[in-house]
C-alpha cells in the first residue's frame, strides 16, 4: 500500500509510538491528524510539527467519535485509521479480587478493545469508499503470552488480536478495499513501558517497521521479539510464559 498522499488519523497521537508514527508519516509526504484527551499536549505537538492537526477525542467515549468522525470529514476524510491509542494499567494497581482491580481493568478494555471496535465502526463506510484504505490495530507480544504484571491490558490485547483477524477475513469475503494491518510491537521504550524494567526498542525502530510492512501489505506485522515469542510460544507454551514473566515479576507481585 502506497503512503505518500493518503490521510492517515492516529489515535493517542501525541506522546510515544503515535507521536513518532506522526512524525514519520508526516515525512513519507501523508496528511495526518491525530487526537489525544489532553489539549495541551496536542498544542505542544501542533508547535512541534504544525502540518499536524490535531483534535481532542477519548478513543472511550462515543460520542467523541462521533463528533471526531464529523470533524474528520469535514476535513475530507481519511484513508488510514490507525489505532494506537492504548493504556496499561499496573504493576502497582495490581491486585486481581478487589473493586479498584475491576474499575481499571473495565477500563483498559473500554480503551484499548471496545474504542477501537467503536471507531472502526463509525469509520468503515468512510474507508470503503476510498480508493486504497486500511485500518491498523496495534496488539503485542502479551497478545501472544500473557504478562501477570498487566492482566488485563494482556487479554485486552489477545482480543483485539482475534477481533483483528476475523475482521480482516470478513472485510476480504464482502469484496471490501479496506485492508486490515495488525502491529505486533515487542517492548518499546516509551512512557507506557517505563515500568517494566525491561530495555525495547525504539519509537523509531517499531515505525520504520510498520512502514516496510505496510509497503509490503504485510497483514501481521510483527516487529523485533514478537516474532520469536510468537513460534516459541507454539512449540514451548509453559517455557515461554517464564521468559515473558521472570523471577522479578513474581518479587513484585509479592511486594
Ligand atoms: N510501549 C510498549 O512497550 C508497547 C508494546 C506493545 C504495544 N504497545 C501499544 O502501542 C500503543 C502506543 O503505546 P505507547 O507505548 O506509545 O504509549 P504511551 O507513550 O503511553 O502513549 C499513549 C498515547 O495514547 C493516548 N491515549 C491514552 N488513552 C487515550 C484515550 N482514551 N483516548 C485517546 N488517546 C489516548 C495518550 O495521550 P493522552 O493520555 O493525552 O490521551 C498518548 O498519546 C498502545 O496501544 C500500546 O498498548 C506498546
Amino acid at each position: 500500500m502506497e503512503i505518500k498522499g493518503k490521510t492517515i488519523l492516529i489515535t493517542g497521537g501525541t506522546t510515544g509510538i503515535g507521536l513518532e508514527a506522526a512524525r514519520q508519516f508526516l515525512s513519507n509526504g501523508a496528511k495526518v491528524i491525530v487526537t489525544g484527551r489532553n489539549q495541551e499536549k496536542l498544542d505542544e505537538v501542533k508547535k512541534l510539527y504544525p502540518a499536524l492537526v490535531t483534535i481532542k477525542s477519548d478513543v472511550a467515549n462515543a460520542d467523541d467519535a462521533r463528533s471526531l468522525f464529523d470533524q474528520v470529514k469535514t476535513l475530507g476524510g481519511i484513508d488510514i485509521l490507525y489505532n494506537n491509542a492504548g493504556i496499561m494499567s499496573g504493576p502497582s494497581n495490581l491486585g486481581l479480587a478487589n473493586a479498584k482491580h475491576f474499575e481499571l481493568a473495565k477500563n483498559e478494555m473500554d480503551v484499548n478493545y471496545l474504542g477501537i471496535v467503536n471507531l472502526n465502526n463509525t469509520f468503515i463506510e468512510m474507508l470503503k469508499a476510498r480508493k486504497e484504505a486500511a485500518i491498523i490495530n496495534t496488539t503485542s507480544t502479551v497478545s501472544y503470552v500473557p504478562l501477570n504484571l498487566a492482566p488485563t491490558y494482556s487479554a485486552s490485547k489477545a482480543a483485539l488480536r482475534f477481533y483483528t483477524t476475523a475482521l480482516r477475513d470478513h472485510l476480504e469475503i464482502l469484496g471490501s478495499n479496506v485492508k486490515v494491518f495488525e502491529l505486533a510491537p515487542p517492548v518499546v521504550d516509551t512512557n507506557m513501558s517505563a515500568n517494566l524494567d525491561r530495555k525495547g526498542i525504539t519509537p523509531e525502530k517499531l515505525v520504520n517497521a510498520l512502514i516496510v510492512g505496510i509497503r509490503k501489505d504485510q497483514s501481521t506485522i510483527h516487529v523485533g521479539d514478537t516474532r520469536f515469542v510468537y513460534v516459541l510460544h507454539r512449540l514451548f507454551p509453559a517455557l515461554t510464559y517464564r521468559l515473558v514473566n521472570p523471577a522479578q515479576n513474581r518479587h513484585k507481585l509479592n511486594t
